[in-house]
């Protein structure tokens, strides 16, 4: 006879059996279960969330993944979903790029076009804050692709909606491949309070994915800015604007 104890475990086995790939939890577009590979130097992420020190992620890794055939082109994401903003957890977008090939002669190593649209900006969450959750995921890139938006600075990329600019742009859900990291800062003392976590009913800190979870609601934060450089920064807290100043590098 099964204890509670086992049936606990089995309803774990069955949620990992139906993982929507490896996205954070929460993340609200959701990927084939392909991971991909992701290099920080010689670090492969592992297991899927893993927490890697920061000063591992200054530069933008390499990424490989065998779902990717060198006759088509992709759109890479780096976003992170737990921006701390006006009391409320924000997406920043910390890498878009189009155009992505892969090397061929049968490795699947990432071309990521630089300069892209949103080059890379290393993970750097706020001293003192929960570690935040960077999923990269990969999606098809359709015939005539384009984006109309610039992310040329921090400001335009904070406050991104990534479900809503992969459904505007015509990319096909799920994604091809994903992966995440978590990064945490805890080497000084925090000069704001933070809001609470986003709501991922229990998962975030293990790497199984819940493919039902769903993203955090976003009080205050409605119609959402999609680049431009448009972002409204009246009314927000002074501690805040300074634990934003630190993505900004
Ligand atoms: C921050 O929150 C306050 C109170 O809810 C609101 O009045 C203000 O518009 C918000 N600011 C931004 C930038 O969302
Ligand atoms: C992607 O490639 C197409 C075709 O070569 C080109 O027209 C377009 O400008 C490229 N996009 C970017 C962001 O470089
Ligand atoms: C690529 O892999 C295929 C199948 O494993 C092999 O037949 C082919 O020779 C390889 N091509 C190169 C350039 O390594
Ligand atoms: C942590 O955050 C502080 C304050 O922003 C910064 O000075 C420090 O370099 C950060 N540490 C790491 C390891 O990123
Ligand atoms: C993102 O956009 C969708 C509509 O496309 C909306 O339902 C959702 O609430 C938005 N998310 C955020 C965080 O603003
Ligand atoms: C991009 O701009 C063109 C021309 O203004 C417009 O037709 C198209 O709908 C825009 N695409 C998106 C995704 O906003
Ligand atoms: C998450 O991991 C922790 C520590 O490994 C474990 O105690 C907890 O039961 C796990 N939660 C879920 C939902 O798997
Ligand atoms: C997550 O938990 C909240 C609070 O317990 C609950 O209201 C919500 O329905 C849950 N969402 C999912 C997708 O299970």
């Amino acid at each position: 006879m099964l204890t509670p104890r086992i049936l606990t475990l089995g309803a774990v086995l069955a949620a990992v059996s139906t993982v929507a790939g490896q996205v954070a939890p929460g993340f609200p577009v959701s990927s084939d279960p392909e991971s991909l590979t992701v290099w920080y130097g010689t670090n492969q992420v592992s297991p899927p969330g893993e927490l890697l020190p920061r000063p591992d992620v200054l530069t933008a890794p390499s990424i490989s993944t065998p779902v990717f055939s060198s006759t088509g082109k992709a759109v890479l994401f780096l976003v992170d979903l737990d921006v701390p903003l006006n009391g409320t957890r924000v997406q920043l977008l910390h890498w878009l790029a189009s155009n992505v090939t892969v090397t061929g002669n049968n490795d699947t190593t990432l071309v990521v076009p630089s300069p892209s649209e949103a080059d890379y900006i290393p993970p750097s969450p706020p001293v003192g804050d929960i570690p935040h959750a960077y999923t990269f995921i990969l999606f098809s890139q359709p015939e005539g692709f384009s984006i109309n938006e610039t992310f040329a600075d921090t400001n335009s990329r904070i406050g991104f909606n990534v479900s809503e600019f992969v459904s505007s742009h015509g990319l096909s859900q799920p994604a091809l491949a994903a992966n995440w990291i978590s990064v945490q800062n805890l080497t000084g003392t925090a000069t704001t309070t933070f809001p609470p976590p986003r709501p991922t009913n229990g998962t975030s800190t293990n790497t199984t994915t819940s493919s039902t979870a769903t993203p955090a609601p976003f009080p205050g934060a409605a119609p959402m800015v999609l680049g431009g450089g448009r972002f409204v920064w009246a009314g927000i807290a002074t501690g805040l604007i300074a634990a934003i100043a630190a993505f900004a590098l």
